[in-house]
């Protein structure tokens, strides 16, 4: 029997990610085949310079495959089997305030961690929202793999807005450290061994590793980390800018206070805020380096594909982000019952931690969505800072529910990179301004 033919819808189709990813699913559609591949943004002129070249690597890879861009939603939502959610919502300009303006107060300034995160979460829930009741209009039966950031937030507002949507929240991280992981101690990647791990997005822990033969694989990665981190040699994958290869190096130190786990990189926002913010350049953050490198190198080459009516000579290349997005694609489609850490409601999967936090586990996924593996009871030490954590980003979630500037506030407060009150205050006071056209407003 022909496998089944989907029809993905790439929301956010302007993003830089998009590129990789078209790539990637030309490339699998051996495993996962195509008989449409849409786009959809909200600025038109964005989208355009990205779909333009897509749709000149479209047609000479898969000319059977029909391709299309659009800014209507019921044109992009219509006759969809897959939405594949990267949105940024306030795009870079906003990122970049997202960094600064916690910089500013001597506090860690991140895209996902601490204030900047909280700053974006409270831009996306509304946009992250429409574009699940669009889908829920006009394809009811697809699903939504949303991995537009800051994933945590945005998961916490979709739990408990949208209760019943076919939306499935990741994460790349895993995948891409898990990758590392892999070539560190000789193997290919990480589909060469499985993994148990526990926590939030962009907050947790690797407790077991073990190959295919069920060999434990920990003390050798564990003996890589302790002495350059998730270094490489000759570092791969989508992580090679110095400001990541600093936060790659920092795992060595984050694995030295739990040396039984492997940490998540993030944790070293929360963990190692003082000397985050120390070495910082706070001039200069990561929105910077990627409006002066991936933006710009993505455009250019989306923009000479264009001039040049060819693709067949270029650079844009799939990535583990894709592989991981595609991976779960087919998962969902043909029922694979593949291995994948996904963000889900806790629902008893660790023990000791609230039946109502969005927290991030491996999933087994099939054609009906994805069930999370059961984690038993987790130490003290992890158990409390989650709950510091999930206490921020669930009342952040709260505040742009209620309009609430208290709310926020304690948001702030709570989190682990913010040192006082006075401090969370001043921070969300120049965060409001900066956010004038996207959140509600508080009182
Ligand atoms: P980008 O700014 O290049 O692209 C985002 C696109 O979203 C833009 O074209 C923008 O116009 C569009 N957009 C913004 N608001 C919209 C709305 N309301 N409706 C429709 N379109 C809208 O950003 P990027 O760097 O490519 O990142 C895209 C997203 O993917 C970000 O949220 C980023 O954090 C996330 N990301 C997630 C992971 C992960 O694994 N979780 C990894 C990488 C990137
Ligand atoms: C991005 O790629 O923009 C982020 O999600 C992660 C990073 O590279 O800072």
């Amino acid at each position: 029997m022909p496998k089944k033919e989907s029809s993905i819808l790439i929301a956010g189709g302007g993003s830089t990610y998009t590129p990789a990813l078209v790539v990637m699913l030309l490339e699998s559609l051996d495993k996962l085949p195509l008989r449409k591949l849409k786009l959809y943004d909200n600025d038109e002129e964005r989208q355009k310079t990205v779909a333009e070249a897509c749709k000149i690597i479209i047609d000479e890879r898969a000319p059977g495959v029909e391709f299309s861009y659009t800014t209507d939603p019921e044109e992009a939502f219509t006759d969809v089997d897959i939405v594949m959610a990267q949105l940024r919502v306030g795009k870079y300009a906003l990122r970049e305030q997202d960094e600064k303006i916690p910089f500013k107060h001597g506090v860690v300034g991140q895209e996902t961690c601490g204030p900047g995160g909280i700053a974006y979460g409270l831009r996306s829930l509304g946009p992250i929202i429409e574009l699940v009741d669009y889908m829920e209009k006009y394809s009811p039966d697809a699903w939504m793999l949303n991995y537009s950031n800051p994933a945590a937030i945005v998961a916490e507002g979709t739990r408990r807005f949208r209760p019943n949507s076919r939306i499935i929240n990741i994460c790349d991280m895993p995948v891409c450290l898990e990758d590392i992981m892999a070539r560190v101690i000789g193997l290919k990647d990480r589909k060469d061994f499985e993994t148990s791990y526990f926590g939030l997005n962009h907050f947790g822990w690797w407790t077991k590793i073990v190959d295919h033969e069920g060999m434990d694989l920990m003390p050798k990665i564990s003996d890589h980390v302790k002495r350059q981190g998730y270094t490489e040699n000759t570092q791969k994958g989508q992580h090679k800018e110095e400001s990541w290869l600093e936060t790659m190096r920092a795992a060595k130190e984050l694995h030295e206070i739990e040396p039984e786990f492997l940490p998540n990189t993030y944790l070293k926002y929360y963990l190692m805020a003082d000397s985050t913010v120390e070495h910082a350049n706070k001039e200069y953050t990561r929105a910077d380096e990627i409006i002066d490198g991936r933006e710009k190198d993505v455009f250019s080459e989306c923009r000479r594909i264009t001039e040049n009516g060819t693709a067949k000579d270029t650079s844009f290349k799939s990535n583990e982000h894709a592989s991981f997005i595609t991976d779960l694609a087919c998962a969902l489609t043909f029922n694979t019952k593949e291995r994948m850490i996904l963000i889900t409601e806790n629902r008893g999967a660790i023990a000791n931690f609230a039946y109502d936090a969005m927290v991030e586990l491996p999933c087994i996924v099939g054609k009906d969505g994805y069930e999370p593996i059961s984690m038993g009871d987790i130490p003290i030490f992890e158990k409390g800072l989650m709950e510091q954590q999930i206490a921020s980003e669930k009342l952040a979630v709260d505040a742009w529910e209620q309009g609430s500037y208290l709310k926020l506030w304690q948001s702030l407060a709570m989190n682990k990179t913010v040192p006082s009150i006075a401090v969370a205050k001043d921070i969300l006071d120049d965060l409001i301004l900066a956010n004038k056209e996207f959140w509600p407003e508080l009182k």
